[in-house]
């Protein structure tokens, strides 16, 4: 059997763990097609934390429903690929006999416009509501999904997020899922059409049960006709602290392991498994996010760095020698883009596994 393991970004692993009703709300809205929560959501959280994954989710859930799928992620000129592909699956409904199924469009790839010109902003509403009500009639709906939101134009996303409000008070059966880093909501204005999204359901997606890595890992072994003995189940699972990236990083290492060995783990393939998950943990993950962190933030997480669990909102200002409301200030930022997070009140961690020992290992950049 091959290895299962999908330890790279976007793809969906062999057991997706601990997110069982996460899409209930969605699934919901899609049988009854308007007007509802969980139509209109927004996924956020950190780097890893299995976002992509989420969509993926939500557009099969859709197509088992019969509806239409556009995806995108937020590149300049998403607006007009979504534009193009709605176009494109119109044509195709209006060719199509009537009980045709209708078919998936990937939004990239139609259309090479960058930006919408005003005349094309009209026709996407028409046509958009076009579509939607022939959809209406099939009993199914259409479904956008747009990834890595925190990137995108924010004129854009109002642009889009004002068609959509239009669709919605019509009735018609439109569905909007996105998703981002955490400042992809923080970052939206509070006013006019940004409302609209700041009203979508909100899904912060954290980590696993570090229990159901370890029955999963068991499982997912005896699938192959592997043994992966309950006590190095457990070690690979508590290295992986639950964080989805590392739980497929450190499974397709020890798969690896096992097919060196002829699937006679020992102790030290366990860790040797471990060791290689983390190191490109460090490399695909840590160092991308750290490489864009400020140097005060840089400062702030450093600080953080120094205690083994959570830290004190006021041991970290007082350690960096800011004053607590710059602290607050670099905090909050940092939240923003993911690398950590509140742990109740006063209290931040890191949200990403790996930060505490690369930074003590590592000395400071000039
Ligand atoms: N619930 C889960 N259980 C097990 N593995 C998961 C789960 N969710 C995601 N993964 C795995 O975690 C990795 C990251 O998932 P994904 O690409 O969806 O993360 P992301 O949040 O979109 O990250 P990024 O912000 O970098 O785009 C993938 O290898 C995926 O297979
Ligand atoms: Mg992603």
């Amino acid at each position: 059997m091959d290895n299962p393991f999908k330890p790279s970004f976007g793809r969906t692993p062999p057991e997706l763990l601990d997110r069982t009703d996460v899409l209930d709300e969605f699934e919901y809205g899609l049988s009854l097609r308007s007007g509802v929560l969980g139509l209109l959501t927004i996924i956020t959280g950190a780097r890893g934390v299995g976002k992509t994954v989420m969509l993926n989710e939500a557009q099969d859930l859709a197509r088992e429903q019969g509806w239409a799928v556009i995806s995108d992620t937020s590149t300049d000129g998403f607006l007009a690929r979504i534009a193009d592909a709605m176009s494109a699956i119109n044509d195709e409904l209006g060719a199509a006999p009537p009980a045709r199924k209708i078919t998936a469009f990937v939004a990239a790839g139609f259309g090479v416009t960058t930006r919408l010109a005003p005349e094309r902003q009209v026709e996407f509403r028409s046509l958009g509501g076009q579509l939607l009500r022939r959809l209406d009639e099939n009993k199914t709906g259409l479904l956008i999904t747009l990834d890595e939101i925190q990137d995108a134009n924010r004129g854009e996303l109002l642009h889009l997020a004002a068609v959509i409000q239009h669709f919605v008070r019509d009735g018609l059966p439109i569905g909007f899922v996105c998703a981002g880093l955490p400042s992809a909501v923080s970052d939206l204005p509070n006013e006019g059409v940004a409302t609209f999204l700041r009203r979508a359901d909100k899904i912060d997606l954290h980590s696993v049960e570090i229990a159901d890595v370890e029955s999963s890992y068991i499982k997912l072994f005896a699938s192959a006709g592997l043994t992966l003995p309950g006590n190095m189940a457990s070690k690979a699972a508590i290295a992986t602290t639950g964080y989805p990236f590392l739980v497929q990083l450190i499974g397709y290492f020890l798969w690896r392991e096992a097919e060196k060995t002829g699937g006679m783990l020992g102790d030290d393939a366990v860790d040797r498994a471990i060791a290689a998950g983390l190191q490109r943990n460090i490399r695909l993950v840590l160092e991308p996010a750290l490489a864009n962190t400020r140097r005060r933030d840089m400062d702030y997480l450093r600080a953080m760095a120094v205690d083994d669990g959570v830290s004190g909102t006021g041991n970290v200002a007082e350690r960096m020698g800011a004053k607590l409301t710059l602290a607050a200030n670099y905090r909050a930022r940092l939240i923003d883009a993911g690398p950590i997070e509140a742990a109740g009140h006063g209290e931040v961690r890191f949200s990403i596994p790996g930060p505490r020992q690369y930074l003590r290992s590592t000395p400071p950049r000039d």
